[in-house]
Formats: structure tokens, sequence, C-alpha cells
């Protein structure tokens, strides 16, 4: 299996990655995951601009164009021949031998490419729904930068699997002691009422990939939706609720806690069907791109 390594293919299993890598000792680093069906990385753009925007903020040296990670990215699907998966993008600030927390000018990037086979996702969970759990929200003031410091994300996602849930709804709580719902360990949330969709603003919390193309299909069908703070009481009165993620896609909700919701409502479905169709129109667009050689 091969992975690029800092711009180079290298055997996966033969990289050189030191031990004092600052991704190793202060979780100094961004990532991205990334979908491939049918051997395009999907929504690679995307991708690209969130991880740039945070490596800048960050002062993460990144210095890959986009052509430059689509070429890379494309080539690594070929030659590893995985065709239906995942792009696991991570950059961090690099080598740091004294473990030293200031940033420096001469930290050099380091920026992996690898291709994962696709987590085990029962494919029931598009047609029947997922339960989830309730977790707080342990994380920091830098949930809109897709950071490798996941613990949190992996205490909220470990509690739902101990209950047989598929994710936890992290959620906060305001000085009056009214608890909102912020997003999932790995997931973006959506909740229908009165046929109107409410998600949470971008405030701290990841600017989701396809949490952003939800958006923007519910604009082109006319599907009102509102960006605002969703409470944790609400969820009881929701016709629907669904889920949001580059794996996940758009999945339906059936439960939370002992709170049932319809798997089959009508605008999930729609949802689920216009993310499939862009999908496509995805796959043929970047697959004309690579044919005229990007
Ligand atoms: N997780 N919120 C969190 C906390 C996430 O970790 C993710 C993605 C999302 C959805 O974002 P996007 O639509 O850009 O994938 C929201 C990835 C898939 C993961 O950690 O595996």
């Amino acid at each position: 299996m091969l992975c690029y390594l800092n711009g180079s293919l290298t055997d996966k299993d033969q990289t050189n990655i030191r031990i004092e890598n600052r991704g190793f000792t202060f979780a100094d680093g961004l990532f991205e995951v990334i979908r491939i069906i049918d051997g395009v990385p999907l929504f690679l753009e995307s991708h690209y601009n969130r991880m740039k925007e945070s490596a800048i903020f960050f002062r993460i040296p990144f210095s890959y164009n986009l052509q430059e990670c689509y070429r890379q990215s494309v080539e690594l699907i070929e030659k590893n021949g995985l065709y239906d998966g995942e792009l696991y993008w991570e950059l961090t600030r690099g080598d740091d031998a004294f473990r030293e927390h200031g940033f420096r000018e001469e930290h050099q990037g380091t920026f992996i490419i690898l291709t994962i086979p696709l987590r085990h996702i029962n494919p029931d969970n598009w047609e029947k729904g997922v339960s989830l759990t309730l977790y707080p929200d342990l994380r920091h003031q830098l949930c809109e930068h897709k950071t490798i410091n996941l613990l949190a994300n992996c205490m909220a996602k470990n509690f739902a699997y101990s209950q047989g849930a598929y994710d936890s709804m992290m959620f906060r709580q305001e000085k009056d002691g009214r608890k909102y719902i912020t997003e999932g360990g790995s997931s973006t949330y959506f909740l229908v009422k009165d046929d109107v969709i409410a998600t949470p603003e971008i405030d701290n919390i990841l600017p989701g990939i396809t949490r952003k193309k939800v958006i923007s299909l519910c604009k082109d069908l006319q599907i009102p939706l509102i960006q605002r703070r969703v409470y944790v009481n609400e969820i009881k009165h929701a016709q629907e609720i669904f889920l949001a993620s580059t794996v996940s896609k758009v999945m339906p909700v059936k439960k939370i806690g002992d709170l049932v919701y319809p798997v089959d409502g009508k605008i999930t479905r729609t949802l689920m069907n216009a993310f499939a169709q862009l999908i496509e129109t995805q796959i043929s667009e970047v697959n004309q791109m690579i044919k005229e050689g990007m």
C-alpha cells in the first residue's frame, strides 16, 4: 500500500515520520476525510479550501496547491486500487526535536495522503435510520477547524457505541442552564419541525462540507432552512432528524433515547435523493476534468 508523504509517493509501511513530529506530541495539525466513489475523490476542492484556511489561521506551513493535491490524490487512488473508500489527508506543523510549544519559522509541515478502506457502516442505516445518544460537548474553542485533536469526539462516539447507537449529539450549556446541541461526534445534524429545517449556525462547530451542500440543496429545492441554536428540549417535538457527513452522506435518525422519528420523512428522503444526485454530478464533472488533464 502506498501513501503520499511530503509530495513523494512512498510505501506506507516504510515512511520515516519522526516521533517528535508535532502532530504526535501536540496534536498540532489538521485533517480531512474525503469520500472516494467510483475512484473519484468527492468535493475535493471544498476539503482543500477548508484545510488551507485553517492552515493559514494556525500558521501551519501548507505548500501544496489545489492541483497538486488533486493529482496526488487521484494517483494514489489509482495506484492503491481503492475506488470506493476514504481518502485521508493530514497536515501537521512537522518535526520539533525540542518539543517546544512556540511556533517557529523553520518548521516544515508534514503532509500525508492515505487511502483507507471505507469504515463499516451498515447499509440498513440509510433505510431504517440510526439511533443517537446525547453527550456533553467536552471540546475546546477551536471547533471551527478540523484539528487532529479528537479525544472529546472519540469520547462522545464511544459513549454512543456503548449504547448501541451510531453517534452522540453533543451539547453545551447556556449560562441560564439551557442545553443546546452543537453537532455529532463526527457529523452535523438537521432537525425538521413544521416543515422548516433547523441546523446550528457555525458557532464553534465544524463548517461541514456535507452541511454546506445540504444547505445549498435546500435553497435550490425551496425547503425553508434556518441556521440557529437548537436546544435539547426541541428534539421532543421534531418531525424528522437527519445527519450529514462525508461518510454518512444524508442519513435518517430513528431514535434519540426514548424519542422515535419516522425514517421515511419526506424532507429527509428528498434531501437523500438530491444529495445522491449531487454525487453523481460531481463524479461526472471530476471524470471530465481528469480526462482533460485537470
Ligand atoms: N467527520 N462534525 C464533526 C465533528 C466531524 O468530525 C465531521 C466529519 C462532520 C461532518 O463534516 P463533513 O461533512 O465535512 O465530513 C461534522 C469525519 C467524516 C470523520 O472524522 O471521520
